[in-house]
């Protein structure tokens, strides 16, 4: 319903009274660009009026239509408009674009994270001084912006015991609100405001039992995503009753934190929030004034198709990095499904999920003696005996199609028949806690969630309403052929425990959204992966930890799984990299993260997805984040904020006024040439040459080699194969020239489909290796 694309009437001009009056009204996001810097923000929000005077009948109705007027770095405006006015208004030649609102879905879309992650502090002696940490001085003059659901302040992690004065350079606010006043606000805390004009325009009025019209949180993501970038240490914690116990601590433990609220319960909907686009871009507008020097945004895009000039998150983001603020965003949850990825614009560091080194075994102990392998983080305390065992399908009401037999949906469970027995669900539709709920519902003693084949080896642990773990689809299998086997099957789950000892990983997750990008097959996206299976942060107790308005537990601390959980991993590792390179681009930092990351898993074997496969860089990008390898990265692939516009211009974006300066020049770099730290080629057909330029970043003299490692059935060759710089800060470029081999056996290289290799470029003591992936799909 709300992805109906932008529609515009074309009538002709007598009848706007008419229309104007019986048309339906929808918020619009106007995009003008940037400022030419000249006016002043009254001048600027008269320039926003005078747009709407020109289609409103009434001053007054130009007034009351205005939502917000973006005066900062964005030029825009957000109103309520017909889609005639919306129409006349985008003829106007300043108009970038103008497209409908929508609200948006996020992609639920630390204690472990940040070990695995080789950021250690349990080990860190102060005068260690090449640990990431002592360098970055802990992130405590950086400034990290979250856009989310706002924040629980009582949340220790964000506690400010011992910290200095709040950075000289902060313009933001404590707005204050439903249990917020300016006291919540402190030297770690330092801002926090909310934005819902969008959302209220389209659903009225907040319900305030279901959420605070302030920056608190009631939901808890956005606390957990905070915590995560930078939360203070916090010793000795564990989430519901004891799994995951040790010291919690954000990235950046003594980062400043400043939070943007836009994203708000839903009417009518158990504990679940929307986000609109006209409030996000008024929040980054805001961010990028108030000073931060990073953007935290785990928030989806609606389609993975919505062209950048029609996404809020792409928008406000192209003007954060012209202040050098970076932004990461998390690439989305639709996976494993190809071309999936969101948030896939070129300034933006998209971020995918994997796992940790880190399981909470809890085994199913079938009647036959067999052993199955379960997790979960469900505290619970069965007495030991072996319980009655049955297959969902075999215990539901008559009425449930065929279909939805085995997914334990709400009322489907009949409780005769699945009273004090342990009940096999699968994964598909419905939650996975709220499929517990319907076993609960019906009198279960147990449940078991099996995995769908989609979902293969990977498991989502859960803090369940009843006894329960989850199982791979394979080990599900195991379970309901014992059950078929036998009159009277039994079972007993095992109370879980944290193990930390063998795990292998990272793996992928198999719900992070892949490439390549709808929108720019020409860019490599994801950009990399961190953290988003099962991580530990803090939480909101507005809210359960399940969110569903059956569980009235109130925790401290929750596991959540997500790109949504990932990107804060990046964030957090921006903060230390802008505290010691404070006057890298955003282009650069991402370069620095992308370029050392790392492709085995701690095995020291390819990073895997969750069916055991080999993944690739449309689920990895450059690979698993190494923050301690980026701080030092030799070389960098750097690019300006015009590079990105006129990429902008290159991919069709018509620039007729793009601010001040800039505007399309008459041909533009074809889109491949964007200066960035991977290669994607579409549809190659013969031979396509990329040029890229490398700037050296570590010691003034040395010399890089270039040592390539070509996809399947293409060749690819770098010129010069040699690089030599003579100081910091040099630039040199190179091109790659890639093609399809000729004496290719046909139907040895499947059209339409990509495959994978590598540049990479080493120095001559082989301490840099600054690697790049490679996709190419053959026309
Ligand atoms: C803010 O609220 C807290 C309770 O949450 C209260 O203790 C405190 O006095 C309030 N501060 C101000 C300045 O109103
Ligand atoms: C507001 O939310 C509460 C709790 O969910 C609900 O009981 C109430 O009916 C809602 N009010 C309105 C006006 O929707
Ligand atoms: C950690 O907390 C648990 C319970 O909250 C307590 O039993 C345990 O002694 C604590 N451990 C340390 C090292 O403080
Ligand atoms: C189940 O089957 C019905 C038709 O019988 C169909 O409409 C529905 O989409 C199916 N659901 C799933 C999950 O396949
Ligand atoms: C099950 O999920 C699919 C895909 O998400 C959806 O199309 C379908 O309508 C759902 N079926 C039910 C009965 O909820
Ligand atoms: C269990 O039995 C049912 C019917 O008897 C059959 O359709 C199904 O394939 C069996 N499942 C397994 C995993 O053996
Ligand atoms: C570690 O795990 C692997 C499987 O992942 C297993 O084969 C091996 O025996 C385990 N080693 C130890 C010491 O437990």
């Amino acid at each position: 319903m709300e992805n109906s694309p932008t529609f515009f009437l074309l009538l002709p001009l007598v009848l706007i009274p008419v229309l104007a009056s019986c048309a339906e009204k929808q918020a619009y996001i106007v995009y003008l660009g940037e400022h030419d810097g000249e006016k002043t923000l009254q001048e600027i929000e008269q320039n926003h009026h005078s747009y709407l005077l020109s289609v409103k009948e009434t001053e007054e109705e130009a007034r009351s239509s205005l939502l917000y007027s973006y005066k900062h770095s964005i030029n825009g405006f957000a109103a309520v408009l017909t889609a005639y006015e919306a129409e006349k208004i985008s003829h106007r030649d300043e108009v970038v674009s103008i497209y409908k609102s929508h609200p948006r879905k996020y992609s639920l879309h630390t204690t472990r994270s940040w070990e695995f992650a080789g950021v250690e502090e349990d080990k860190l002696k102060e005068d260690d001084k090449d640990n990431i940490l002592v360098k970055a001085k802990y992130g405590r003059d950086v400034i990290a912006g979250l856009v989310d659901t706002g924040v629980w302040p009582e949340a220790k992690s964000f506690n400010d015991e011992g910290m200095g004065p709040v950075p000289a350079k902060w313009k933001g606010i404590c707005q204050t609100g439903d249990q917020f006043n300016s006291s919540h606000c402190n030297k770690k805390l330092i801002g926090a405001r909310y934005y819902i004009k969008g959302y209220e325009g389209y659903y009225g009025r907040l319900n305030r039992s279901k959420d605070y019209l302030s920056p608190r949180d009631r939901e808890g993501h956005g606390t957990h995503t905070a915590s995560t970038v930078g939360g203070r240490r916090v010793q000795n914690v564990s989430a519901l009753g004891g799994f995951a116990r040790g010291t919690a601590s954000g990235g950046a433990p003594l980062v400043r934190v400043a939070i943007y609220k836009v994203c708000w319960a839903i009417p009518n909907k158990e504990m679940e929030s929307t986000c609109f686009e006209e409030d996000m871009l008024a929040a980054i507008d805001d961010a990028i004034h108030d000073g931060v020097d990073l953007l935290s945004i785990s928030i989806g895009a609606y389609d993975p198709s919505s062209p950048f000039t029609e996404d809020g998150i792409a928008i406000g983001a192209l003007h954060a990095i012209k202040h050098k603020i970076v932004v990461s965003c998390s690439a989305g949850n639709s996976g494993p499904t190809p071309s999936t990825v969101v948030n896939a614009a070129p300034w933006i560091m998209t971020v995918g999920a994997s796992s940790l080194d880190r399981k909470f075994l809890a085994t199913v102990e079938l009647g036959n003696g067999q052993k199955i392998h379960g997790e979960t983080v469900t505290p619970y305390n069965l007495e030991k005996k072996l319980y009655p065992i049955v297959y969902a399908a075999q215990v539901i009401n008559p009425d449930v199609p065929k279909n939805l037999s085995d997914q334990c949906m709400p009322g489907s469970l009949s409780p005769e028949k699945a009273k004090g027995k342990i009940v096999v669900c699968l994964r598909g539709n419905g939650t996975r806690v709220g499929k517990g709920g319907e076993v609960k519902r019906a009198g279960g003693i147990g449940y078991i969630l099996g995995n769908s084949k989609a979902n293969g080896d990977e498991l989502t642990v859960d803090a369940h309403l009843l006894p329960a773990t989850a199982v791979s689809h394979q080990n599900v299998m195991k379970i309901i052929e014992y059950i078929n086997s036998t009159k009277n099957p039994t079972a007993y789950i095992t109370p879980a425990k944290t193990v930390l000892q063998n795990i292998t990983a990272p793996y992928m997750a198999s719900f992070t959204s892949r490439g390549p990008s709808v929108v720019s097959p020409n860019i490599l996206k994801p950009d990399i992966t961190a953290p988003g299976l099962n991580v530990l942060a803090a939480w909101s107790e507005g809210s359960s930890p399940t969110m569903l308005d059956m569980d009235n537990r109130v925790v401290k601390y929750n596991i959540l799984s997500g790109t949504s959980m990932a990107c804060p991993h990046i964030g957090g590792s921006v903060a230390l990299l802008k505290a010691i390179h404070p006057t890298w681009s955003s282009a650069a930092i991402r370069s620095a993260l992308m370029t050392t990351a790392e492709l085995r898993n701690n095995k020291g074997k390819p990073i895997a997805d969750a069916s055991g496969a080999d993944a690739d860089p449309f689920q990895f990008g450059s690979g698993h984040f190494r923050p301690s390898k980026a701080v030092d990265p030799g070389l960098v692939y750097d690019a300006s904020h015009e590079d990105y516009i006129h990429y902008l211009c290159s991919i069709g974006v018509k620039l007729k006024n793009f601010g001040h300066k800039l505007k399309c020049p008459k041909n533009p770099p074809p889109p491949g040439n964007l200066n960035y730290p991977s290669v994607a080629i579409p549809k190659l057909k013969g031979t396509v040459v990329v040029k890229r330029t490398l700037t050296n970043v570590g010691s003034s003299k040395s010399v890089y080699f270039a040592s390539v490692k070509p996809p399947a059935g293409i060749s690819i060759k770098i010129s010069p194969p040699i690089l030599y710089f003579h100081h910091v800060g040099q630039k040199k470029s190179f091109t790659i020239t890639v093609r399809a081999e000729s004496e290719m056996k046909v139907g040895e290289i499947p059209k339409n489909k990509y495959s994978f290799g590598w540049l990479t470029w080493n120095d001559a003591q082989n301490i840099h290796n600054v690697r790049s992936p490679i996709a190419v799909e053959l026309a």
